[in-house]
């Protein structure tokens, strides 16, 4: 994570972005929020569907989130340790935002062209919130999949939940900070014509 002040090229943000596991308690200003959406807005997507929608989660609002599904859980005859487990998990940043689907599409291609602009638009949120020297981690699972999660953050039946995005300020010192970029693999890449 790098000083807020310094703006990061576009290439730093992207390789210094990496999956947080703590964050700091303070939340992040409104407007800094208002604009990692608008960044995940900037997504390509086609037929211009728009299809994303977002619900931000602080505060209060996290611990009744997590009560909602833990009650759900515990109701469906969950193991006491998942249904605790899923209580606490909204509670580990600061911010929670749901980055959503909106459904129905008109077809399947269109569904899955949705989906595609709809990650491409959580990346570029990960991203700008790099570069303003936040922390954040993207998760689903199955708190992804659950229609009470959909009912309590107002998503329809068709709506799907394509990211949790954990999102604060870095915890602790630097070391505290996630590692360093792992090193990737070459890359696979079936070179023609040049
Ligand atoms: C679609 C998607 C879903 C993910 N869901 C989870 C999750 O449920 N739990 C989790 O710990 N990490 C989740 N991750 C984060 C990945 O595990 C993480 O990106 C990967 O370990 C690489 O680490 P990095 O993000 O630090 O590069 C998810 C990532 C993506 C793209």
């Amino acid at each position: 994570m790098t000083d807020a002040s310094a703006p990061m090229s576009a290439w730093d943000a992207l390789r210094a972005r990496r999956s947080a596991k703590t964050f700091a308690d303070r939340i992040p200003p409104r407007e800094v929020l208002e604009r990692l959406i608008e960044a995940a807005t900037w997504a390509p997507n086609h037929r211009l569907t728009e299809p994303w929608r977002f619900v931000v989660l602080a505060g209060d609002e996290r611990a009744r989130f997590g009560a909602h599904l833990a009650a759900a859980m515990a109701e469906a005859g969950e193991p006491a340790k998942a249904v605790e487990k899923t209580r606490a998990k909204p509670l580990r940043s600061p911010v929670l935002v749901v980055i959503a689907q909106r459904g129905p599409a008109a077809n399947a291609e269109v569904e899955r062209e949705d989906y595609a602009a709809v990650a491409t638009a959580t990346q570029n949120l990960l991203i700008a919130a790099t570069a303003e020297g936040l922390a954040t981690k993207w998760s689903t699972g199955g708190m992804a999949e659950m229609p009470e999660a959909r009912a309590f953050l107002g998503l329809g039946g068709h709506d799907r939940i394509v990211a949790y995005v954990y999102l604060g300020y870095p915890a602790g010192d630097a070391s505290s900070w996630p590692e360093a970029p792992p090193t990737r693999k070459p890359p696979e890449v079936d070179w023609r014509g040049l």
